[in-house]
């Protein structure tokens, strides 16, 4: 019933040329692949020329930020209006790297979710938490005030449409994935949390995407869990072969 989401994040990697030919490899290697859906959200420089390469395919493009405004005197910011008019489905929000070196909170979060919502992007809002975090036992506590706080006056159907994606931050870019039960876990915990937000139906709808360390080897059985409707990828995204790989486990 929830469609899996395998979205490639390429964080601040590929030039123009590189994106386009690894869109052109990704589109041979996953020809006729149904039953999943696949994005790649690329740096701001290249969404327009894989735009242009993804029509027709039926995957989808995202950007990995935005600025919370629609126009304005933002110098070095891309406005949702923007990125809607070149084809963007998707758009990344509060990854742990904006939150640690952009000082991205929760609340800056909440208002770019509610713009990209006014303008038709789906938001994947990130949430996660630092290793001394999981090691006290403040888990739940911190990932639930995460998906409270940057989720805060969305209606049920803005809730049932979005994606999460749960990302650990000692996950990310360690070699280190959490186990596919804790993830599962964490995963279980946000779809219940996001019920008593919105109710069951939206709790249901929603697509809950696991990230950190996601490897061809380790997919399929992180993919498997009953709450992981997909993976946001950061390193192995960036080769066709591991990417389409990890896009066949979740089949
Ligand atoms: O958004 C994806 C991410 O942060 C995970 O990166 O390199 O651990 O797959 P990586």
């Amino acid at each position: 019933m929830r469609i899996p989401l395998l979205a490639g994040n390429w964080k601040m990697y590929k030039t123009v040329t590189e994106a386009v030919e690894f869109v052109r490899g990704l589109k041979e290697a996953l020809a006729g692949i149904q039953g999943v859906e696949v994005a790649v959200c690329p740096p701001f420089t290249a969404l327009y020329a894989v735009a242009r390469e993804l029509q027709g395919t039926g995957m989808a493009l995202g950007a990995q930020n935005m600025y919370q405004a629609e126009e304005g005197a933002y110098t070095g910011e891309v406005s949702p209006v923007m990125l809607k008019e070149i084809g963007c489905r998707y758009v990344i929000l509060g990854h742990s790297e904006r939150r640690q070196y952009f000082g991205e909170s929760d609340e800056m979060i909440n208002a770019k979710v509610k713009l990209a919502l006014k303008h038709g992007l789906t938001p994947i809002v990130c949430v996660g938490e630092h290793l001394k975090d999981r090691e006290a036992g403040n888990t739940e506590k911190v990932v639930g005030e995460q998906v409270r706080r940057s989720l805060a006056g969305l209606s049920a159907a803005e809730l049932a449409g979005l994606v999460v994606a749960y990302e650990p931050v000692w996950a990310i870019g360690t070699g280190r994935t959490a186990s596919p039960e804790d993830a599962q876990q964490v995963n279980a915990f946000i779809r219940s949390l996001l019920a008593e937000m919105g109710g069951q139906e939206a709790a249901r709808q929603v697509r809950i995407q696991y990230g950190g360390s996601v490897k061809p080897d380790n997919a399929a059985e992180l993919l498997g869990q009953p709450d992981i409707d997909g993976a946001l990828v950061g390193g192995a995204s960036l080769k066709v072969e591991s990417f389409a790989a990890i896009v066949r486990a979740a089949l």
